[in-house]
């Protein structure tokens, strides 16, 4: 997709340059491995492609880095958890996949990550990464988590950038039925219960009324990540011509802090932090 690319280590370091450099509050780093496979064996290891990255944005950059925990980018089936069973049977199964996701977490912060952020939805895992943190002696790592995370169809893009599309069936084992907002609620309760600092809804556009009951209701910082699909909507408009993309991007934005997000995770972040510099 248009302005979107996969980066290597070297032509990481510049682009987080020009973001901090913009005024961007922090950069969230998605690991694609050199290769993937069943288990997913890259995702742990203190030389992946993740703390690799996470150590030259530290050593080299002042931006605060923020690392995706999950297993989707690492295994070869595309799911975010261990998958068991073949064809229809396979299910993924959400106990055996809480191990691995800590270990991934302890390795980011171990390479420096300031905050790590599983996007998996799997049930107690940010109590099984706050005790494996908490462990390893990085207690003052915290937790963002995604914690009210949809089964949506605004993915797409991302899906394709990271090569990481489920094999087969979907997600919806693990993230949450979109006409369901009270069990959105109890999963950021769940979340925040077992020690989240920062909960998360996703996407933002389409549910700006969760992301005001999660602020009112919880009083706790708020993230909204604007999805890949929601870039798409407005990059391919403007494209042809139908929309004016600063105004709608600056507009949108605006409606998600509005809403009550603390933070904006979006694709136009650096963009959106040049066009607000200029006034
Ligand atoms: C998966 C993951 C997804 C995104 C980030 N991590 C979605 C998914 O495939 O379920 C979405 C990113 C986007 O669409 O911008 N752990
Ligand atoms: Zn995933």
């Amino acid at each position: 997709m248009r302005g979107v690319y996969q980066h290597s280590i070297d032509t990481l370091i510049p682009e987080v340059e020009a973001a901090v450099e913009a005024g961007v509050g922090a950069v969230l780093l998605f690991g694609i491995p050199e290769s993937k496979d069943e288990q997913g064996s890259q995702s742990a290891s203190d030389d992946g492609i993740i703390p690799m990255a996470v150590r030259a944005c530290k050593e080299r950059t002042s931006a605060l880095v923020i690392t995706d925990v999950c297993l989707c980018e690492y295994a070869d089936h595309g799911h975010c958890g261990v998958v068991r069973g073949q064809g229809d049977g396979a299910t993924v199964e959400n106990d055996p996949t809480l191990e691995l996701l800590a270990r991934q977490a302890v390795a980011h912060a171990r390479a420096g990550a300031d905050i790590v952020a599983p996007s998996d939805m799997m049930d107690g895992r940010v109590a099984a990464i706050r005790r494996s943190l908490d462990e390893a002696e990085l207690s003052s790592t915290p937790i963002l988590s995604y914690a009210a995370k949809f089964a949506s169809a605004f993915y797409g893009p991302f899906r394709e950038a990271v090569e990481s599309s489920p094999r087969f069936g979907d997600r919806r084992s693990y993230q949450l039925d979109p006409a369901n907002a009270d069990e959105a609620l109890r999963e950021v309760r769940m979340d925040i219960d077992e020690g989240a600092d920062i909960v998360m809804v996703k996407p933002a556009l389409a549910y700006l009324d969760l992301i005001r009951r999660v602020k009112t209701e919880t009083g706790y910082p708020v993230a909204a990540y604007s999805a890949s699909g929601e870039y798409a909507m407005v990059k391919a408009a403007a494209a042809n011509g139908w929309i004016e993309e600063k105004a709608a991007v600056l507009e949108i934005l605006t409606s998600i802090r509005r809403a009550g997000a603390d933070i904006i995770i979006t694709y136009w972040a650096r963009q959106a932090a040049e066009w607000l510099a200029e006034g």
